[in-house]
C-alpha cells in the first residue's frame, strides 16, 4: 500500500480494504470510500481547483464594545468603521458595502488623514496558518481605490496598536502611534517617508487616546488611566509635560480628548468632568463639573464649533463655544453607552456605541440604528431552508434573525442562557438553539415565540440538527451522548426518544443521511461513529455505512473530506466544514480566521483551494463557523458566485 507523508500528517490507503487511513496528533482515522469508488480511487490524484471564488459581500456589525476613534463619515457618503480584520466603508443611502481587507489579524485603531482620504488602520499581532507570527502594523491605504499606500512597523510594534493620529497643520504628514506593549510606547512617523521620527515610554498604565494639537504639529497630546500629557517633538525627542490637575480633583481615566477652534485642548474623564486646558500650557482654563454622570467616553468638536460630549450615560450633549449646554439627547439604553461620535452629513450625527451599534441622528431627535451585532462570542449560526434569512446567536444571550438580501435584522430576543448552537427545522417555521447549560428551546420562526424549552445534561450542546424528513431532532453534548427527540407538528411537540452513547469525548458535529435513517458524528478525540438514530444504536459494519448519502456534510472527518486537513494539522484548527447544497463545493473555517473553498468531494491528500481571509460564509452552505469578534461575514446567495 503506499504511504504518504506530508509533514506531520500521515495518510494510506488500502485498495483492497477500500479506505484511506489518515493520523492526526497520532491517532489513526480509518475511513472507508463507497463501494463504487474502491477500483478507480488514487490517493494521491489531484484534485480540481473549484472553479467559483469567495468575495466578501455583506459585514454585520462594528466594534465599540472595546475600541474608541473608529466612526468617521467620508466624502464619498461613506461611513468607516471596523470590525475584526475588515475595515467597512458603508454607504448607507444606497445600502452598498466596499471592503478594506489588507489586514491579517484583529483592527484596534483607525485615523483619517485631514485630505479626508487617507486613512491608517493598526492591528494586533496575529498568527497565520503555518505557525508565523504576523507582526502587528499599521496600513496606510487610499479609501477611493482601496489600495495599500504603506505598512509601517512591522518588526517595531511589539503587541497591537491602539491609537493613531495625523497631523493637521503640516499637510498631514506626520502620524502618531500608540502601542499596547508595558510601556505603551508612542511613536511619531514621517508615514510617506515609512520613517520613524521618535519614539518615547507613553505610560505603564492603558492609553485611550494620542492626538496632534491642530494648529502645532510638534504637539501631541495622550490620556489614558491617572495620565494627561502633552509632547513636545523636539529635535527628535519627545518631551512631557503632565496635565496640571491643581485644585481639581485628578481624575482616574481620562478618557478623551478633542481641541476648541482657538487651539485649547478638551478632555472628557470619568468623572464626568469636561476639562479645557489653555492653549499651549498644561493648566485648566476652565471646568465643567458634572457634565455627564459617570465617565465621559467621547468628545466630538463639530464644523460649526459645537461640542458634543457623550458618555455612559447614554447622553449626548452640545455646547456652545463658551461651554454653556445647549441640547441633550439620551439614546435607549437597548442601544448602549456612547463610545464614539463623528459628524454626519448636514444636521446629522453618527455614533458608535459600545453595545456595538452604529447609529444615525440628530442632537434635536431620535438616532436610529445603521449597523448593529453581537457582543460577545458568537457560535451559533443557522440558515433558512427556504427564504433568504440566517439566524445567529451567542455567548451574550441574544438571538437574531436576518435578512440576508436586504441586511436587515428581522427580529432579536434575549435569552437566559448563553447560545452554542442553532439549527432550522426543514419547514422554516421553527428553529432550535442549543445554550451552554444543556438547556436546549424551540422559537417560532415568524413571531419568535418560545415554542418549548427542554434540558439534556448539563454541559454546552455543540450541535444541534432535525432530519431532512424533519420528524427527528438531533442534539451533540459536551457530556459525549447525541440526544435524540422525535419531532412532530411541524417542529411544534418534542418527545425523548434516547441517547446514543458511545463516543468517548464530546461531540463536534454530525450529520443525517438522505433518508433519515442514519447519523453520523465526530468527537472531540477524532471519532467517526455511525448511529440508528431511531433506536439509539451504534452501526459498526462498514458494509452499511460506506454507502451512505448524506444530507448535509458538516463533519471535518470522512472520506469525502478528509483533503481539508492541511499538513502538519494538530486535528484543532479547522473548526468547521460545510458542502454546498448543490454538493460541488466544500467550504471550511479555521482557527487563523481564514476561509477555505474546496471542490467536494475533498478526498486527495494533494487538494488544491480557494482561499477567502475573512470568515464569509455563503448563505446556500451553512456553515456554521465559531466567528471572531461577534462579525457574520456572508458572500451572496447566487449559484454562480458562491
Ligand atoms: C505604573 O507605575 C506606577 C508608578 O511607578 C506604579 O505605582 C503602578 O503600579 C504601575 N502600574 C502598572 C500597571 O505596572
Ligand atoms: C451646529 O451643528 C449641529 C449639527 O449639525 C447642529 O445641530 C447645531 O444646531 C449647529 N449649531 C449652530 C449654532 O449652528
Amino acid at each position: 500500500d503506499p504511504v504518504f507523508n506530508a509533514g506531520k500528517n500521515q495518510w494510506s490507503s488500502s485498495a483492497e480494504e477500500g479506505y484511506v487511513k489518515m493520523f492526526l496528533k497520532g491517532r489513526p482515522i480509518t475511513m472507508f470510500m463507497p463501494r463504487d469508488q474502491v477500483d478507480g480511487y488514487c490517493l494521491e490524484a489531484r484534485a480540481e481547483l473549484p472553479s467559483n471564488k469567495l468575495k466578501l459581500d455583506w459585514v454585520y456589525g462594528y466594534r465599540g464594545r472595546d475600541c474608541r476613534s473608529n466612526l468617521y463619515l467620508l466624502p464619498t457618503g461613506e461611513t468607516v468603521y471596523f470590525i475584526a480584520s475588515v475595515v467597512v466603508l458603508y454607504n448607507v443611502d444606497e445600502q452598498l458595502q466596499r471592503h478594506y481587507t489588507g489586514h491579517t489579524d484583529d483592527i484596534k485603531c483607525l485615523a483619517v488623514h485631514p485630505d479626508k482620504i487617507t486613512i491608517a488602520t493598526g492591528q494586533v499581532a496575529g498568527t497565520s496558518s503555518d505557525g508565523k507570527h504576523l507582526a502587528p502594523h499599521v496600513r496606510i491605504w487610499d479609501s477611493v481605490s482601496l489600495n495599500t499606500l504603506h505598512v509601517l512597523g512591522s518588526g517595531f510594534f511589539d503587541r497591537g496598536l491602539v491609537c493613531l493620529s495625523f497631523s493637521k497643520s503640516n499637510g498631514g504628514n506626520w502620524l502618531c502611534v500608540v502601542d499596547d506593549s508595558n510601556d505603551h510606547t508612542l511613536s511619531v512617523w514621517d508615514w510617506q517617508r515609512e520613517e520613524r521620527m521618535a519614539e518615547v515610554k507613553c505610560s505603564n498604565e492603558s492609553v485611550f487616546a494620542a492626538d496632534f494639537h491642530p494648529t502645532d504639529s510638534n504637539i501631541v497630546v495622550t490620556c489614558g488611566k491617572s495620565h494627561l500629557y502633552f509632547w513636545n517633538l523636539e529635535k527628535g525627542m519627545l518631551v512631557k509635560k503632565q496635565g496640571l490637575f491643581e485644585k481639581q480633583e485628578k481624575p482616574k481615566f481620562v478618557l478623551c480628548v478633542t481641541f476648541a477652534e482657538n487651539g485649547d485642548a478638551i478632555t472628557g474623564d470619568s468623572s464626568g468632568n469636561i476639562l479645557v486646558w489653555g492653549k499651549g500650557t498644561n493648566r485648566i482654563s476652565h471646568v465643567i463639573p458634572g457634565a455627564h454622570e459617570g465617565s465621559i467616553f467621547a468628545l466630538s468638536m463639530l464644523r460649526n464649533g459645537t461640542l458634543v460630549s457623550g458618555g455612559k450615560d447614554r447622553r449626548l450633549i452640545s455646547w456652545d463655544g463658551s461651554y454653556q449646554q445647549i441640547q441633550t439627547v439620551e439614546v435607549p439604553e437597548l442601544f448602549g453607552p456612547i463610545r464614539t461620535i463623528a459628524e454626519g452629513r448636514g444636521e446629522t450625527v453618527i455614533i458608535g456605541t459600545t453595545k456595538n451599534f452604529v447609529l444615525r441622528g440628530s442632537l434635536e431627535g431620535e438616532f436610529v440604528p445603521i449597523t448593529q451585532g453581537h457582543t460577545d462570542e458568537l457560535w451559533g449560526l443557522a440558515v433558512h431552508p427556504m427564504k433568504p434569512q440566517f439566524l445567529t446567536c451567542g455567548y451574550d444571550r441574544q438571538v437574531s434573525l436576518w435578512h440576508s438580501t436586504t441586511h436587515e435584522l428581522i427580529w432579536t430576543k434575549n435569552m437566559e442562557d448563553a447560545a452554542q448552537s442553532a439549527g432550522f427545522h426543514p419547514s422554516g417555521a421553527v428553529v432550535a438553539i442549543g445554550t451552554q447549560t444543556g438547556r436546549w428551546l424551540v422559537l417560532d420562526t415568524d413571531s419568535k415565540d418560545l415554542v418549548t424549552v427542554h434540558t439534556d445534561g448539563n454541559e454546552q450542546l455543540s450541535v444541534v440538527r432535525y432530519s431532512p424528513d424533519g420528524n427527528f431532532l438531533a442534539i451533540g453534548s459536551h457530556d459525549n451522548y447525541i440526544y435524540i427527540y422525535a419531532v412532530t407538528e411541524s417542529g411544534r411537540k418534542y418527545s425523548r426518544m434516547g441517547k446514543c452513547s458511545g463516543h468517548s469525548s464530546f461531540i463536534t458535529h454530525l450529520d443525517w443521511s438522505v433518508d433519515s435513517q442514519y447519523l453520523v458524528s465526530n468527537s472531540g478525540d477524532y471519532e467517526i461513529l455511525y448511529w440508528i438514530p431511531s433506536v439509539c444504536k451504534q452501526v459498526v459494519s462498514v458494509e452499511t455505512t460506506r454507502d451512505l448519502e448524506w444530507a448535509t456534510y458538516t463533519c471535518t472527518l470522512g472520506f469525502q473530506v478528509f483533503g481539508l486537513w492541511p499538513d502538519g494539522s494538530d486535528g484543532t484548527d479547522i473548526n468547521a466544514a460545510c458542502r454546498s447544497r448543490d454538493k460541488r463545493l466544500l467550504v471550511t473555517g479555521d482557527d487563523f480566521g481564514k476561509v477555505h473553498l474546496f471542490s467536494y468531494p475533498c478526498s486527495q491528500f494533494r487538494v488544491r483551494y480557494h482561499r477567502a481571509k475573512y470568515l464569509p460564509r455563503p448563505p446556500q452552505l451553512p456553515l456554521a463557523l465559531p466567528l471572531k469578534n461577534n462579525t457574520v461575514a456572508l458572500v451572496p446567495n447566487h449559484r454562480d458566485t458562491s
